[in-house]
C-alpha cells in the first residue's frame, strides 16, 4: 500500500544520526487510491464505520481504536493522551476514564474536543472535533460490568493524573483492593469513573496521496442536523 521513496541523502558521520534515524530524511509515498465526495457515506459516523472496519479487518491495525484525545484548559492550554475509543454510533464516539483526571478536569471548564485517530499505516487519519458529556450512571455502569476483573480494581486504585510517592504505594492499594474484592465478587462502579461521548460537530477523513496531493473531505454539521461535506487542500 505505501512504497518506499527515494532516501534522499541524510547529514554525514557525525553531522547527527544518520539517514536511518534522522526523521527530515524519512519519507514515505502515499497511495494512489483517494476518496472521492460520490463514494463517501450520508453521514460521518457511516464513513467512520467503513473506515475502521478497513483498519480493523482489512489492514489488521493493532488497536485500531486507539485515539488521540485533546483538551484545552479554561485558560486555553492544550494537553493530549492516547485513550482508547469503546463505542461510537449516530450519538457520538464514548470513552472512559477517570472524572478526575486532567482531561476530565480539561473537559469540566470546556467540553470542546478533538480525537485523532492516526492510521499510520494505511496513510489515512480521521480528526472528529466536537463537545464531550459525560455518559449516563447506568451507560457506565453496564460498561464497568464488562471490564475484567483486575481493570475494574484498578479504576479503583488509581488516582489518575494525581502525583504520587512511589510505586509501591500502589501496588500495595491495589493488594488491598484485590483482598476486599476477590475474583468472582462483584465489584462497584467508582463513583469518580465514567465514560464521556463526544457528539461530533466535524470529521475530518485524511487519506495520504502521491506527491502530497492527499485527499481531505470534512463533514461540517448544519444547524437542521444535517451534514455539509467540503474539500480541503492538503
Ligand atoms: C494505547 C493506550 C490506551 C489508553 N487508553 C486509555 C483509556 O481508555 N482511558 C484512560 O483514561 N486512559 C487511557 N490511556 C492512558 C492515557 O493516555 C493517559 O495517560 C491517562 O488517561 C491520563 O491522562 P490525563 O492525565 O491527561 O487525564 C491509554 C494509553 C495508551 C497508550
Amino acid at each position: 500500500m505505501t512504497d518506499a521513496d527515494a532516501a534522499s541523502p541524510g547529514p554525514g558521520p557525525g553531522a547527527g544520526p544518520g539517514p536511518a534515524l534522522d526523521p527530515a530524511a524519512m519519507r514515505k509515498q502515499y497511495r494512489v487510491e483517494g476518496i472521492t465526495e460520490a463514494e463517501l457515506a450520508a453521514t460521518p459516523v457511516e464513513q467512520f464505520a467503513r473506515w475502521f472496519k478497513d483498519a480493523a479487518v482489512e489492514a489488521r491495525l493493532f488497536e485500531p481504536n486507539a485515539m488521540v484525545v485533546s483538551t484545552a484548559d479554561a485558560e486555553g492550554r492544550p494537553s493530549s493522551r492516547t485513550v482508547l475509543l469503546k463505542q461510537f454510533d449516530e450519538k457520538g464516539f464514548v470513552f472512559y476514564t477517570n472524572y478526575d483526571s486532567r482531561k476530565a478536569r480539561d473537559l469540566a471548564a470546556n467540553p470542546h474536543v478533538s480525537l485523532l485517530f492516526p492510521w499510520h499505516p494505511m496513510a489515512r487519519q480521521v480528526i472528529v472535533r466536537g463537545v464531550a458529556r459525560r455518559t449516563g450512571r447506568d451507560e457506565t455502569a453496564a460498561y464497568f460490568r464488562t471490564r475484567p476483573h483486575g481493570s475494574q480494581l484498578g479504576a479503583w486504585a488509581s488516582a489518575q493524573s494525581s502525583v504520587i510517592a512511589s510505586r509501591d504505594g500502589l501496588d500495595a492499594s491495589y493488594a488491598e483492593l484485590a483482598a476486599r474484592y476477590p475474583e468472582g465478587e462483584q465489584v462497584p462502579v467508582p463513583p469518580h469513573w465514567g465514560g464521556f461521548r463526544v457528539a461530533p460537530q466535524s470529521v475530518e477523513f485524511w487519506q495520504g496521496r502521491l506527491n502530497r496531493l492527499h485527499d481531505r473531505l470534512r463533514y461540517v454539521a448544519e444547524p437542521d442536523g444535517s451534514w455539509r461535506v467540503e474539500r480541503l487542500s492538503p
